[in-house]
Formats: structure tokens, sequence, C-alpha cells
């Protein structure tokens, strides 16, 4: 059996007139990247706080590693936090900080070790207010390492970052892993939920509209496969007479599959009507195509 080191049962927050969090409830394993992913508001930012003893609950139970984080005192030496929107004190450095928070924690980690592994080696003696957007993320990611954790909090950690800062924290967040981490990250970018977490749950307007694997909530909610050829009116014609549903996009044909297996027969169809294409694919909608249509029907239900 996997060791839940996070478990929340009905768990609910108002703040006067506004329902952030509406009775939700889920569980982390040991060593498990879950992914909390919702639309601005959805109530993620309340949910981790709440989970990190930063915020107080309305109702419900929660156990961090066994305890309740609104009562604890030593919990926060077993956890590492990355707040949305971090920040520090605009003329201290990088190792500033480190060293600040090594000895508040007691921690006895390798500071420089850490500084590499986020790529901030060369910025350890730049005060706060001279690093980019990246690099004070970067740093706020550096400090949530500190005391070696077991859990992390992350939340956002990519967000405004370029492509190539994003993969690097991607592979921290792999080796964090790696190591035996358990991580809860929230994310706008699902690509990323996809590529890093085992589990995810999508919340909206502070409930959770549905949980699982990437793979099993693209299972559940995806529309037809499709088969997109790039090829030319010919490819188009011969696809109109053999009876297929196709629409053009760009350079792209986009024919919708009612069974993966249908490609084949259309590929094979098309060579022997000796139609000339590039390049075909086949292609399932991504975690961020089924997300997008959730989280939208929503809102146009309850505009009905
Ligand atoms: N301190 C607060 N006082 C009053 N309302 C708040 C407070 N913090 C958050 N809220 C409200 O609670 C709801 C959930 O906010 P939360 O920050 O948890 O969302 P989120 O999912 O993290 O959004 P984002 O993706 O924009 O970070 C929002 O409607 C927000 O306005
Ligand atoms: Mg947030």
């Amino acid at each position: 059996m996997p060791e839940t080191v996070i478990s929340v049962t009905n768990l609910l927050k108002s703040y006067s007139d506004i329902t952030a969090v509406d009775g939700i409830s889920f569980s982390i394993n040991r060593g498990e990247v879950f992914s909390l992913l919702g639309p601005n508001g959805a109530g993620k930012t309340t949910t981790v706080e709440i989970l990190e003893g930063v915020r107080n609950r309305t109702s419900g139970d929660i156990r961090v590693l066994g305890e309740d984080p609104e009562k604890s005192r030593s919990l926060i030496f077993k956890l590492g936090i990355l707040p949305q929107d971090f920040s520090f004190i605009y003329n201290s450095t990088p190792k500033e900080a480190l060293d600040f928070y090594k000895g508040t924690l007691t921690a006895s980690s390798d500071l420089n070790e850490i500084l590499e592994m986020v790529e901030l080696g060369d910025k350890a003696t730049t005060p706060f207010q001279k690093l980019s957007g990246g690099q004070k993320q970067k740093l706020g990611l550096a400090l949530s390492l500190v005391n070696d954790p077991e859990i992390l909090f992350l939340d956002e950690p990519t967000s405004g970052l370029d492509p190539r800062a994003r993969r690097n924290i991607w592979n921290v967040i792999k080796t964090l892993k790696e190591k035996g981490k358990s991580i809860l990250l929230t994310t706008h970018y699902l690509e990323e939920a996809e590529l890093l977490a085992d589990r995810v749950a999508i919340m909206n307007k502070g409930k959770i509209i549905d949980s699982g694997t990437p793979m099993e909530i693209v299972e559940r909610h995806h529309e037809d496969d499709n088969l997109i050829i790039r090829g030319d009116g010919q490819v188009e014609n011969l696809l109109g007479s053999g009876g297929y549903q196709f629409q053009r996009e760009g350079p792209y044909i986009k024919v919708g599959l009612k069974s993966i297996r249908d490609a084949t027969e259309i590929i094979n169809y098309l060579y022997e009507k000796k139609a000339k294409f590039d390049d075909f694919t086949l292609k399932r909608e991504s975690l961020e195509d089924v997300f997008v249509r959730m989280v939208g029907e929503i809102e146009e239900d309850e505009t009905e």
C-alpha cells in the first residue's frame, strides 16, 4: 500500500461572501507529483496555503505527514514552500537569502549545490531587485529546498519563465521526484502537468471536477481522434469521394476518426488512389484540449 502523506477530506474555505474552496477531497502518496489545475480563482492557492499552514480552513479535515498544519509547530521543518508570486528583501542576494533560511530552519544542506541545481550559481551575490523574473522564481525554488523537505508545495513555479528556464525547473522537479520527494504542483501550463504529474485534480470554482492520471482524464473526456494529413485539393477530392468527413486547416487536412484503426484504412485508400501527400500524423486531444472544454462547458451551463 502506498503511504499517504497528504489527505484532504471535505475541505471548505470561505472568505466572508466567497466560497473559495467548496468541499474538496483528495490524497497524495509519498513520492508522487500531484498537480492541481484550474482557471484563475479556482481555489488552488487557497488549498495549497491551507496545507502549508499559512491559512486556516473554515471546515474539513486535513492531514500533512499525519499532522494538522493549523496546529503543528514542527511541520515547517519538513515542508518546502514556493509561494505564488514569490518575493524577497530587495537588496538581499541569493546567497544571503539561502544563509538566512539555512539558519532559521537549522538545515545542513550544501547551498552551492542548491544554487547550481537551479542554475543560479552565477547570481549568488546579485541583489534580489536586480534578478530577472525567472531568476527570482528560481531563488524561490532554491529556498524551498534548503531544509531538504519531504513534501514540496510549488505554486506555479514556472509562471513567466522562458521556455529554457521552464525546462530547467522541470528537470529540477524530475530530480526531486527521483529522490522520493512528494510534490504538490499548481500550474497553468497543462503540458507541464502532463509531463510531470503522476495524478492531477482539475479544480473549478472551488470544486474538483475530475481527477486521475493525465492519461485517464484525456481518455474520459477526449473527442474523436484525428488523422492529420498534409496534402492538397486532390487529397481532399479523394477523401470526399471515399465518403470521409474532413476539415481543411491551413496546409493540413483533419479527418475525424471513430477509431484509431480507421487511420490505416484511410492511408491505404489514399496510397491505392496514388494520392500525393507529404506526411500524416495521428492526433489525440491533449490534456489542455480537454481541460479547456471541461472548464468552458461549466461556464456555458451557468450562463444559459
Ligand atoms: N485573502 C482573500 N480574501 C478574500 N478572497 C480571497 C482571498 N484570497 C483568495 N480569495 C478569493 O478566493 C478565490 C480563490 O482564489 P485562489 O487564489 O485560491 O485561486 P487560484 O486558483 O490560486 O487562482 P490563480 O490561478 O489566479 O492563482 C478567488 O475568488 C479569490 O478572489
Ligand atoms: Mg493561485
